[in-house]
């Protein structure tokens, strides 16, 4: 169901996502630039695209959505829906990527 990622001017990897795929206070995971992302809808209905590559040690976060938090699970990292940290020993935020909203579309990266 989603496109696949297309190479775009300056090489850059895209990812297109029909805006109607995603809900209020859900998140999606996918492969964007051979690593793990997600994509956030919040339950205000704002839309962010982060890695899902946890900035302590690099384990894979998960998607909490009765606390509308990322969870790592490899040392209980916990990350709020824009990326910053809440508590444990992660570092920094969850990178942030680009993201473009046209026509119904969610454009990535
Ligand atoms: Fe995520 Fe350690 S790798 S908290």
């Amino acid at each position: 169901r989603y496109l696949a990622p297309r190479t775009g001017q300056g090489g850059a990897a895209k990812l297109v996502i029909p805006a109607g795929e995603l809900k209020e206070g859900d998140a999606k995971f996918f492969e964007f630039a051979g690593s793990s992302a997600v994509l956030i809808k919040t339950k205000t209905g704002e839309l962010v695209a982060l890695s899902a590559v946890c900035t302590h040690l690099g384990c894979i976060v998960q998607w909490v959505k009765e606390k509308q938090q990322f969870l790592c699970p490899c040392h209980g990292g916990q990350f709020s829906t824009d990326g910053s940290v809440l508590g444990g020993p992660p570092p920094r935020p969850l990178a942030k990527i680009p993201l473009t909203v046209t026509e119904g579309n969610i454009t990535i990266g």
